[in-house]
């Protein structure tokens, strides 16, 4: 009900200037990174929300309109709101393929703000899980018993004092919210059906083929573990380690990286310029500190835009001035929401122009993507009889938790700048695929190019699905123009070659090393 009065009233505010404009909201969430310098500048990237063109959620590369587009149905595409028609091209591969390995990385679920707008009251929402409260899923209910053994489990580090389950009412900041948490029921069983044909994890998985890592916050820590119920529920905890990632960047011990700090600090720079010489938004900061009647810098520091988007995310009005009568006509307004995001898809394409999170990006995401390549590597290598199986097998499921922050610069270094910003619980996901052993016959047949080139590359490949949606060909590294017929996949090969060295060509080096250290003029 609620739902539907804020679409009314999304309609009615945004005039023509916003009706070719589609919504895509998007908040670099701003949890604590290190090393300390990010954090400083992430808190100054504060309400990064931003606008982009489209007209499907669905989509995960914004098409150009063709008809009236839908601002709600942008805004919930965000939200990611569970819906019924998720779309999961996961495991859609010829039956003779095999699949070897799938790593996925994963945005938390839908999540309480992390910050309070002044003279307000904080959205009222319930973050203790209910079975009877929608959204629900059927999993629910299994999901939060079997949490409840998770003493069984290996814990890394700090990540054992955390609570399992969301367990607060009304939410705490920053609290997964029971959205979130059937979010990642319904990310994991999609992923479970998706490649219940494939049987790539074995039903007696030993407790080495499957690695979930998170960082040390309770809302990703409770996505994975909602995630990993979705994909194999009632695991055994006996078997699950649950490993720690200090960094939102999950670059373990290679975090340390100098020229990496000075990209974020200039693409910060960049990014203040921006916003400080567009005045219909200071203006409409003015305005809304004005209505709320507190200075206009107490209004800016509480990131005002990460509570709206929880409200229009939960059905919920804007907030109002709070009174102790509760009378009030002064609120927050669609209108003034939707000049922040105005100002945003103007950072975005000002970000892409630039090229300086581009840079900052590859070297942020490097220490993690080396890790995704090794892993692939590795499991090819055993699978083509080039190296000794470990005992116990190889690692062939991944789940990496994590945030917007970690998320955004995989996607720009992976060449996927267009793909929307990440929502609540998105998820990418690394396929590696062994093709069919060619038979004799077809051999003769075939005869030329098609099968040279799998020679060649040995006959692993690789795909790259973000939400669902196959982006293989989207990347830097596979070009749609070495698509061919006999070769309808990309090669694994050219994944790690990427990642071993063409990567390195934007910020003009050679290694990680190289990048990180050299240029610091
Ligand atoms: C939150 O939900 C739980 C479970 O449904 C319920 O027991 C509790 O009373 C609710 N809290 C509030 C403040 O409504
Ligand atoms: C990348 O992976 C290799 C293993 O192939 C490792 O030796 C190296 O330290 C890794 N580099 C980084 C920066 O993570
Ligand atoms: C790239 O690096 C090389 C060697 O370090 C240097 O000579 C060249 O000027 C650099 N180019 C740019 C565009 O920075």
């Amino acid at each position: 009900m609620l739902a539907r009065n804020c679409f009314l009233l999304l309609v009615a505010v945004s005039g023509a200037a916003l009706a070719i404009v589609c919504f895509s909201l998007q908040f670099f969430n701003l949890i604590p990174t290190t090393p300390i310098v990010e954090e400083r500048l992430l808190q100054a990237a504060d309400g990064d929300v931003r606008l982009t063109q489209g007209k499907s959620r669905k989509r995960v590369f914004p098409k150009p309109h063709t008809q009236k587009p839908n601002p709600l149905s942008e805004a919930y595409g965000y939200c990611n709101t569970p819906s019924h028609n998720e779309q999961a091209w996961e495991g859609h591969i010829p039956a003779d393929y095999k699949l070897l390995s799938v790593q996925v990385m994963i945005r938390h679920g839908d999540r309480y703000p992390l910050y309070t707008i002044p003279k307000t009251k904080r959205p009222a929402i319930n973050c203790t899980l209910s079975i009877s409260r929608n959204p629900s899923h059927p999993l629910l209910g299994a999901f939060i018993s079997h949490m409840g053994l998770g003493g069984r489990g290996h814990w890394e580090s700090t990540l054992a004092s955390l609570p399992r389950l969301p367990n607060h009412s009304p939410c705490e900041m920053g609290d997964l919210t029971q959205t979130g948490v059937v979010q990642q029921l319904r990310n994991g069983k999609i992923l479970r059906q998706a490649y219940a044909p494939h049987s790539f994890v074995p039903s007696d998985w030993s407790p080495q083929q499957v690695w979930v890592e998170t960082t040390g916050k309770s809302r990703t820590l409770q996505s994975g573990l909602a995630f990993l119920y979705g994909f194999l529920p009632e695991f055994d905890w006996k078997k699950l380690t649950v490993h720690h990632q200090w960094s939102t960047l999950f670059c373990g011990s290679a975090c340390d990286c100098p020229a990496r700090n000075r990209f974020l600090e200039e693409e910060q720079r960049r990014q203040y310029r921006l916003r400080v010489a567009d005045e219909e938004l200071e203006r409409t900061y003015a305005d809304m500190a004005s209505t709320l009647g507190i200075p206009t810098r107490n209004l800016r520091v509480a990131n005002p835009i990460d509570s709206l988007l929880c409200h229009l995310c939960h059905g919920l009005p804007f907030p109002c001035m709070f009174t102790k009568d509760g009378s009030t006509n002064r609120c927050l307004s669609t209108a003034q929401f939707a000049v922040i995001r105005r100002q945003q898809l103007d950072d975005e394409k000002d970000r892409k122009r630039v090229g300086l999170y581009r840079k900052y990006a590859i070297l942020a995401i490097y220490p993690y993507l080396n890790r995704t390549a090794n892993k692939m590597e590795r499991v090819a290598k055993v699978a083509a009889g080039n190296r000794k199986p470990r005992a116990g097998g190889e690692e062939v499921f991944t789940v990496s938790s994590a945030h917007d922050v970690t998320m955004a610069p995989l996607l720009s270094a992976l060449g996927l700048e267009e793909a929307r910003f990440p929502p609540f619980a998105a998820r990418l996901v690394f396929e590696l695929w062994k093709s069919p052993s060619v038979k004799q016959g077809q051999q003769e047949q075939r005869a030329g190019k098609g099968e040279r080139s799998k020679a060649k590359d040995g006959g692993f490949f690789i795909r790259l699905l973000y939400n669902g949606e196959d982006v293989t060909y989207h990347t830097v590294f596979c070009s749609p123009l070495d698509r061919r017929p006999s070769q309808p996949f990309c090669p694994l090969k050219k994944f790690l070659s990427f990642v071993k060295r063409d990567i390195f060509n934007v910020v003009n080096a050679t290694s990680y090393q190289e990048a990180c250290y050299s240029h610091t003029g």
